[in-house]
């Protein structure tokens, strides 16, 4: 097994990393999701002013000390920080600098190629895992010296991919054997499982913990999750100029048409801290959203995650197919 993977699992629970997600996830997200064993994460941007991300880091890190000076034998993750590097986004500088002074652990970096932030984070020790869509992304992020990669791919929240999870995770394992990190609609232990038979060292999840307690979403966003299907997600680029997966009830309640959105160019996508506020109650969602059932608090989650997972692993291990049986 590869270092980084090994190290990793003996830090937690399940071999979960929790994706970060735009406004979604604060502070009390990543620290109850790292308390249960589960990689936690945010986006730097998510602490506004930029000010702000500094004093959130020490409440996570100040948290999670306490935890375990107060259950030694508790399995406490490590957290993660996403940077988006996009040229609209003028705070990478400022927000890694605030990553350096506390040594994050892990550094989640979406779009461009993240070169430099590679480079830095190996200097204080973090680790970088990069997002991708299609294997030229995988093959340059793995030139600039990425840890690890993550696989977005159909059906995943906010800005999915469009290619088959087996399909891609097949192709990048004929050339890389490192740490792979699989996303997608992974709402239940069973996805879990099956991430990990497919080839992949991970599962990382977003939509399954916005329907938690501690998210930062209103009811009604946690509530249309509950209430919704694979059906109920739209794959658009209008709101943000790269596609990306909503739900249809959001838009219709913004008083758009879901099935009549207008085209948009590329070139208008925006990731700087004023980005627009214009669509704030248009809601991501991946389509895993069918197989949310209730608003759970993240120890509740994790735990049904856990014996699903386990209880997944235990069927297949005892599956008795065989070729005779096949044929009968
Ligand atoms: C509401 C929402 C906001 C998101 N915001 C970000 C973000 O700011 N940065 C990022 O790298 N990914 C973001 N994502 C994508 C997730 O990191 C991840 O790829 C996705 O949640 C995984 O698929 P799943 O939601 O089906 O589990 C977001 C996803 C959702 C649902």
């Amino acid at each position: 097994m590869h270092p980084t993977v090994s190290e990793l699992y003996s830090q937690l629970r399940l071999p979960v990393i929790c994706s970060p997600m735009f406004i979604v996830s604060g502070p009390e997200l990543v620290i109850a999701q790292c308390a249960n064993g589960v990689v936690g994460s945010m986006p730097s941007l998510n602490a506004r002013p930029q000010e702000q991300l500094s004093p959130w880091l020490t409440q996570i890190e100040t948290a999670l000390a306490d935890l375990r000076a107060r259950e030694p034998d508790r399995i406490i993750a490590p957290y993660a920080i996403n940077l988006i590097i996009h040229t609209s986004n003028d705070r990478v500088d400022s927000d890694l600098e605030v990553c350096a002074q506390h040594k994050v652990p892990i550094i989640i970096t979406s779009l461009s190629a993240p070169h430099r932030v590679v480079d830095a984070a190996h200097n204080w020790g973090g680790k970088v895992f990069h997002d991708i869509t299609t294997v030229r992304h995988a093959e340059k992020a793995l030139e600039g010296g990425v840890d690890g990669l993550i696989l977005v791919t159909a059906g995943a929240g906010g800005h999915a991919g469009t290619t088959n999870p087996m399909a891609l995770v097949g192709e990048i394992r004929r050339f890389y054997d490192g740490p792979l990190i699989l996303s997608g609609a992974i709402s239940r232990g069973d996805d879990i499982a099956a991430a990990r038979a497919m080839g992949a060292d991970f599962a990382y999840i977003g939509t399954r913990f916005i329907a938690s307690t501690e998210a930062n979403a209103v009811e009604g966003y946690k509530q249309t999750i509950v209430d919704s299907g694979s059906k109920d997600i739209l794959y658009t680029p209008f709101f943000t100029g790269i596609p990306g997966n909503y739900l249809k009830p959001s838009i219709a309640a913004a008083g758009l048409d879901p099935d009549n959105l207008p085209t948009v160019d590329k070139s208008s996508a925006n990731f700087g801290s004023s980005r627009k506020k214009a669509w704030k109650d248009i809601w991501g969602a991946g389509q895993g959203v069918g197989n949310i059932e209730s608003v759970q608090p993240v120890a509740d989650i994790v735990a049904q995650m856990e014996s699903e997972y386990r209880a997944s692993l235990q069927r297949i291990g005892s599956d008795h197919f065989s070729r005779q049986e096949a044929l009968l």
